[in-house]
């Protein structure tokens, strides 16, 4: 478990939850202290992430070799053991999450915080989406199915992020709305470009393997609209989620950072 969760990795989960609750209002409302009273929900979602990634290499699925710079989970532990290190993975986020509910005087955001995050991991989210990812390998696919397993893969994980933060920090439900709806086209937006970085990315700026997509024959946003499509559906998806988070002013400027690092980034 120390292994693959600390190998590194961008964070950018536990970011988007600081980042969405400090947008939303006040992150100590709810969550009873300083913005370091979330970091059950930071760490937990960051947690389901790497036990997701553990699954996500092994020979069943991607079958990759290299993760975060370092050999996967499985190649140095072995398969079973990989398998039981992302289940024990999962128990530990939700562990977080349930100690956090039952060591405050204010319980209800953090069950609110483990409903979301139970849901995006699971039969309508992020297992949806391997699933998904899987069954699509090297079948024709339209848009709108190839949406449809980004926004479970990747994006309910992601999506769920913004909420728990949003969620945290007892937003309203005017903001939970915008928050939403950035999470949903920043999601998407990560995953045309994880995509993108799998055709043109190096092996040293992204600590995984490139090519692997091909190789597999996996549904991705360069294989049906070309690399420039890709990108400028990208950017696109940026410029909406930067206008739904302007109303929201100087406390959204994280979160439009983040969204502008999604697109640029080259790891
Ligand atoms: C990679 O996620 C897997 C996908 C969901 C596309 P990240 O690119 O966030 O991986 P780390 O956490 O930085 O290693
Ligand atoms: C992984 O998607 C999504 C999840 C782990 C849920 P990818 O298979 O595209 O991720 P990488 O490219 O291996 O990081
Ligand atoms: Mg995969
Ligand atoms: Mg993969
Ligand atoms: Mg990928």
């Amino acid at each position: 478990m120390r292994y693959s969760v600390f190998a590194g990795g961008k964070r950018l989960r536990p970011i988007l939850v600081l980042a969405a609750a400090e947008a939303a209002g006040d992150p100590a409302k709810a969550a009873g202290g300083g913005p370091e009273s979330l970091l059950p929900a930071a760490c937990a979602v960051e947690l389901i992430h790497t036990y997701s990634l553990i699954h996500d290499d092994l020979p069943a699925f991607d079958d990759d070799d290299l993760r975060r710079g370092k050999p996967t989970s499985h190649k140095v532990f072995g398969e079973p053991q990989a398998i039981l290190t992302g289940d024990a993975l999962q128990s530990a986020a939700f562990s977080l999450l349930a100690g956090a509910a039952r060591d405050t005087d204010a319980p209800g955001p953090w069950i609110d915080a483990l409903v979301e995050l139970a849901a995006a991991a699971g039969s309508v989210g992020m297992a949806a989406g391997q699933w998904l990812d899987i069954e699509a390998e090297g079948q024709p696919i339209d848009m709108v199915s190839l949406e449809a397993l980004h926004a479970a893969k990747t994006g309910a994980l992601l999506t769920a992020c913004v909420r728990i933060g949003a969620l945290l920090a007892g937003a309203d439900d005017a903001t939970l709305e915008r928050l939403r709806a950035y999470g949903r086209a920043v999601c998407l937006a990560f995953q045309i470009v994880d995509d993108i970085l799998d055709v043109e990315g190096s092996v040293e700026n992204l600590g995984k393997l490139p090519g692997v997509d091909a190789d597999r024959d996996k549904a991705t946003y360069p294989g049906l609209l070309g690399l420039d499509g890709a990108r400028s559906e990208a950017r696109r998806l940026r410029d909406l989620a930067l206008r739904q988070i302007e109303p929201l002013g100087a406390s959204a400027r994280p979160l439009a950072l983040i969204a502008n690092f999604i697109v640029d980034r080259s790891q």
